[in-house]
């Protein structure tokens, strides 16, 4: 019988690290990284699964907000460090930890990066939100023009304390984008520590600072300099585009690699928009509607006619029900439904990443007028989230 319990104390947080560690193929944490990892461990929010006294399975959730169609910010589980012991997998043991995380979040959405892509689609999850990665030819980029802010390099000391506060003031500009916490900014100065050669820079324009970027180089056997970006946030096009100047004007650099949105409009920066090559699209965000009517209700749609959509959900039944969705909002009705969606296809339409039409043709979903129901739900930007957890 598996027992799901909430962790309380640090030794058992440190026993859940190193279990889930282990499910990665990883080493238990060092005693100089645990001090770093230890604060990202939310009271309340680590739950582990035990057969007897053994610990065999883990999980757990970092609280914050996460920015939906429309500007609206909804309280967010960033959900992480799903594992299950090797000798225990396929018993349940996984399935015992989402119930459970599931029905006791107090948070109305969750999501979560996906080692496989078959894994959490039963629980309800989403694929809500793809990126591109790209490599740009560094020794071919050319942005026009000249940079109008000023950019300075930051020892680690000042990024410590600086980008914290630069990333809550930027504000977060896509779906799907999440406030970062005090651990993830641990982790993330940690990473810096562990890389020697990690570099932050910080943009000023008019009124103060308004973008940073991280990033490092590696050199190859034939003395290749690569770069790859770390994290880069910005608060206006100036920004962006002078950090992209400096990137691409640094000595020695023959390649750069970065996450970017599918519409990220870096190709059009450049005299060449070849420079810029998609490498690969990947699945990044994983979505679960935890409290589907307060979630339908936190986003706002776009022009057309109401469309009466049939929600699906066998493990959070109370969000099983019909959805009437106009330009006004979203409500629940017993009208007969246009079409029908299993709860992790409505994860996926959320952001704006796929479109009803899109699953029409895998017979996932069904009914009719998905034309409509697209322009409802459709985004201005593609989706992102460039915290990673
Ligand atoms: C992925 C993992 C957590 C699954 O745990 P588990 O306890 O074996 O999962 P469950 O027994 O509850 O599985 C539930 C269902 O999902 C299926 N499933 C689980 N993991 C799967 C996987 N990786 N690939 C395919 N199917 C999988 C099971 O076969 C089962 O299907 P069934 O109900 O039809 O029999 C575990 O295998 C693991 O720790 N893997 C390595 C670490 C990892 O990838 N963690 C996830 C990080 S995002």
């Amino acid at each position: 019988m598996t027992d799901i319990r909430v962790l309380t104390d640090e030794a058992q947080y440190r026993a859940h690290s190193t279990l889930f560690r282990r499910a990665m193929h990883w080493g238990p944490p060092s005693d100089e990284q645990w001090p770093v990892v230890l604060p990202s461990y939310e009271p309340g929010r680590v739950l582990a699964a035990f057969e007897g006294d053994e610990m065999v399975g883990t999980t757990q959730s970092f609280g914050g907000r996460m920015l939906v169609p429309g500007g609206a910010l909804v309280p967010h589980t960033a959900v992480s460090r799903v594992g299950v012991r090797a000798d225990y997998t396929r018993r349940g043991v996984l399935s015992a930890l989402m119930r459970e995380q599931l029905s006791t979040t107090p948070d109305p959405v969750a999501t979560l990066r996906a080692s496989e892509g078959r894994i959490y689609g039963r629980f309800g999850y989403g694929l809500a939100g793809r990126v591109r990665f790209l490599r740009i030819d560094a020794s071919k980029a050319v942005v026009p023009g000249s940079p109008v802010g000023r950019v300075r390099m930051v020892d680690l000391d000042t990024a410590d304390k600086l980008l914290p506060e630069l990333h809550d003031a930027f504000g977060l500009d896509r779906p799907g984008e999440i406030s970062r916490w005090p651990g993830w900014w641990a982790r993330a100065r940690d990473r810096k520590t562990e890389a020697d050669n990690l570099v932050t820079v910080v943009h000023s324009g008019p009124d103060g600072d308004d973008g940073f970027v991280c990033y490092k180089v590696s050199e190859d056997k034939d003395f290749k300099h690569h770069m790859e970006v770390e994290d880069f946030a910005w608060a206006n096009a100036d920004a962006w585009r002078d950090l992209w100047i400096y990137l691409t004007r640094l000595d020695l650099i023959d390649t750069i690699e970065v996450d970017a949105a599918l519409d990220d409009p870096l190709n059009w920066l450049f005299e060449d928009p070849r420079v810029v090559y998609t490498k690969d699209v990947y699945d990044q965000i994983w979505l679960r509607l935890v409290d589907v009517p307060r979630m339908l209700a936190a986003r706002t749609y776009g022009a057309g006619e109401p469309v009466v959509i049939e929600v699906h959900d066998e493990l959070l039944p109370a969000n099983s029900g019909r959805y009437r969705i106009s330009p006004d909002g979203a409500e629940r009705v017993e009208a007969q439904p246009d079409l029908t969606i299993p709860v992790d296809l409505l994860g996926a339409v959320y952001l704006g990443d796929t479109r009803f039409s899109d699953l029409a043709a895998t017979k996932r979903i069904e009914g009719s007028r998905f034309a409509e129901a697209d322009a409802l739900f459709a985004g201005s930007v593609a989706p992102l989230c460039s915290t990673f957890f």
